[in-house]
């Protein structure tokens, strides 16, 4: 059984390292994708402190976006490339880091309490194929380590899918 430890390094660059040994471990073995999305974002949720939704959108075809696994409450199920912060995530090919919701506009609100949100995107020998998105309660909580991190955890959860054996 997998019991995820407590990260004592209050260092983010640290605290991502042993997050990334952790979800390795975690997804070892495991090929099935939504099985390995929804453990990678349940990790997320309960090591990453201060979120309110971490989970996954997976392209179903070239202009929409649709819900895959997530930690948080509802959300809303389908998003239209170069729509909200997944969509122009996608649309343009690079993580967005939004400091504050409210000055993006176009920004899709799944959680009035989100403030701040980070997306990185899913990418693998065909392209970009999802996203992986996490919102914060609070307004700037995600910096260029916290993408750094979650763009290396995002790459971890691609290659656990496609390991050869
Ligand atoms: N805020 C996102 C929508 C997804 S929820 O945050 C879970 C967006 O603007 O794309």
């Amino acid at each position: 059984m997998f019991a995820a430890k407590a990260i004592e390094s209050t260092e983010k660059a640290a605290f991502y390292r042993d997050l990334a040994t952790q979800l390795k471990a975690l997804l070892e073995g495991e090929r099935d994708s939504i099985a390995n999305a929804a453990n990678t974002a349940a990790l997320i949720f309960q090591m990453v402190p201060d979120l309110n939704w971490a989970g996954f959108y997976f392209l179903a075809s070239d202009e929409e976006l649709v819900l895959g696994p997530f930690q948080g409450k509802p959300a809303c199920v389908r998003i239209a490339v170069g729509k909200g912060v997944c969509g122009t995530a996608v649309d343009l090919g690079m993580s967005m880091l939004v400091k504050d919701v409210h000055d993006f506009p176009g920004h899709i609100a799944c959680d009035v309490d989100s403030r701040s949100e980070l997306v990185v995107l899913l990418r693998d020998n065909d392209g970009v194929f999802g996203v992986l998105d996490l919102d914060s309660p609070t307004p700037g909580r995600f910096d260029k380590e916290d993408q750094a991190g979650i763009e290396k955890l995002a790459s971890i959860y691609v290659s656990a899918n496609s390991f050869e054996d």
